[in-house]
C-alpha cells in the first residue's frame, strides 16, 4: 500500500518520471474545479496526505498568446506541495496553444502535466475541449505526440471511456502507447453520461489488461472496501478519489488500513468537525469576504454523504451567514 513519505520523484529532473515511487499504489486526490483549490489541497496534504494531488483544471486560452494561462494559475504551477507531488492539469484545444501552455507551466515550475479529456461540460470552455476532444479523435493524433515532445516530466491523460461509445477508449490506446504517455486516469463513464449511472469498472479492468501504460482507476470510490477490491480486481496502478475523498478525507487513511474502514457515527462526527474547523481559516485566507467563504465551504459540505449526520449536515447547509455556519461546526464537537 502507499506510503506517506515525501516522494523524491516530485523534485527529480529526470525525464518522464512518474509522480509516485516504483512499487507504490498511489492514492490521488482528484482535480475538482471549484473544490480542490490550494487551501483545500493544503488541508489534505497536511492531514491525510494523498500520494499525489492535482490542481483544478487550468483553462488554456488559445485566443491570446500572451495570456495562455491565467496569472493565478501560473502561480499555482509547482512540482509539489508540502512534499506531495502536484499534477498540473490543462484543459483547452489546439495543438500549438496546448504545447505553449505546457511550456509556460513548466517554466513556472510544473513537472507533472495532465491533459483533461473528460470534462463533460462544454460551457466551461470554448471549442472541443475536455471530453469534447473525444468528438474529434483525429485531432489527438497531432496533439498528444506534440505535448509529449514538449513535456519533460510526466505527461498523463485523464479521460472518460468515450464520448458516446464506452469502448472508444480502446481505439485510443495505441496512440497513447506510441506517444509514450506516462499514465492514464480513467473515469469509466461516457462524456454524454456526465454523472448518470455508475462508473463501469469492467471497462477499467479491460483497459488495464490491454495496455502496458499504468492506469489509475477513478469513479465512485466511496468506501475503503470498494477501493481495495477495485485495486485487487483490476490490477490498477492506483486510485483517484474525487467526491468520495472530498466528502470524507479520512477515506485515504481507511484505504491504507490506518483508520477503521467502517467508522462509527461518533468518529465520523469528530472527523467532520476537524475537517470544517481546519478548513474555515484556510478559506478565510484564500477567499474574499464572508459570503464567498460560506459559498465555497458549503460546496465542500455538499459532498458529505452521511445519513446518520443528516440533521447536522442540514444545519450546515442552511446557515445563512458565516457565524451561523461556525456555530453549526462548533456543535459537531459538542
Ligand atoms: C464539481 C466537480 C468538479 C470537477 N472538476 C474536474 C477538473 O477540474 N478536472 C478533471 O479532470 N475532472 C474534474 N472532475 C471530475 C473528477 O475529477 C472525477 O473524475 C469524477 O468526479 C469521478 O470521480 P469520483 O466519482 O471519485 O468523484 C470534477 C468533478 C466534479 C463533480
Amino acid at each position: 500500500m502507499p506510503t506517506t513519505e515525501a516522494n523524491p520523484a516530485a523534485t527529480t529532473e529526470t525525464n518522464n518520471v512518474l509522480p509516485w515511487n516504483p512499487g507504490e499504489k498511489p492514492l490521488m486526490l482528484a482535480p475538482m474545479q471549484g473544490l480542490t483549490n490550494r487551501a483545500l489541497r493544503e488541508l489534505f496534504t497536511k492531514w491525510v496526505r494523498p500520494d499525489v494531488v492535482w490542481t483544478e483544471f487550468m483553462r488554456v486560452n488559445s485566443q491570446s498568446e500572451k495570456k495562455l494561462l491565467m496569472p493565478g494559475d501560473v502561480r499555482e504551477c509547482a512540482a509539489e506541495e508540502n512534499g506531495v507531488p502536484l499534477v498540473v492539469q490543462l484543459i483547452g484545444h489546439g495543438r500549438d496553444a496546448l504545447v505553449a501552455a505546457a511550456r509556460t507551466a513548466q517554466k513556472a515550475g510544473a513537472v507533472h502535466i495532465n491533459l483533461n479529456m473528460g470534462c463533460p461540460y462544454g460551457r466551461m470552455t470554448s471549442g472541443l475541449t475536455g471530453g469534447g476532444m473525444l468528438k474529434r479523435p483525429e485531432l489527438l493524433e497531432e496533439i498528444i505526440p506534440a505535448l509529449r515532445e514538449e513535456i519533460r516530466g510526466s505527461f498523463s491523460v485523464k479521460i472518460r471511456a468515450g464520448y458516446e461509445d464506452p469502448r472508444q477508449i480502446f481505439t485510443l490506446l495505441p496512440l497513447f502507447e506510441r506517444a509514450s504517455v506516462d499514465f492514464l486516469v480513467l473515469h469509466p463513464r461516457t462524456v454524454r453520461q456526465a454523472y448518470e449511472g455508475l462508473a463501469d469498472h469492467a471497462v477499467t479492468a479491460e483497459v488495464i489488461k490491454r495496455t502496458a501504460i499504468p492506469v489509475i482507476a477513478n469513479g465512485d470510490i466511496r468506501s475503503a472496501g470498494f477501493g481495495q477490491e477495485l485495486l485487487e480486481k483490476t490490477g490498477a496502478a492506483g486510485l483517484m478519489l474525487g467526491r468520495g475523498g472530498i466528502g470524507e478525507p479520512m477515506l485515504f487513511e481507511r484505504l491504507r488500513g490506518r483508520a477503521a474502514s467502517e467508522p462509527d457515527v461518533a468518529e465520523r462526527r469528530a472527523m467532520l468537525h476537524r475537517y470544517l474547523n481546519d478548513l474555515l481559516p484556510l478559506y478565510g485566507k484564500l477567499f474574499c469576504g464572508d459570503m464567498q467563504v460560506l459559498g465555497k465551504i458549503k460546496g465542500v459540505v455538499a459532498n458529505v454523504e452521511d445519513h446518520e449526520l443528516e440533521r447536522e449536515l442540514k444545519q450546515l447547509k442552511r446557515a445563512k451567514n458565516l457565524p451561523a455556519f461556525r456555530a453549526a461546526v462548533a456543535e459537531l464537537a459538542a
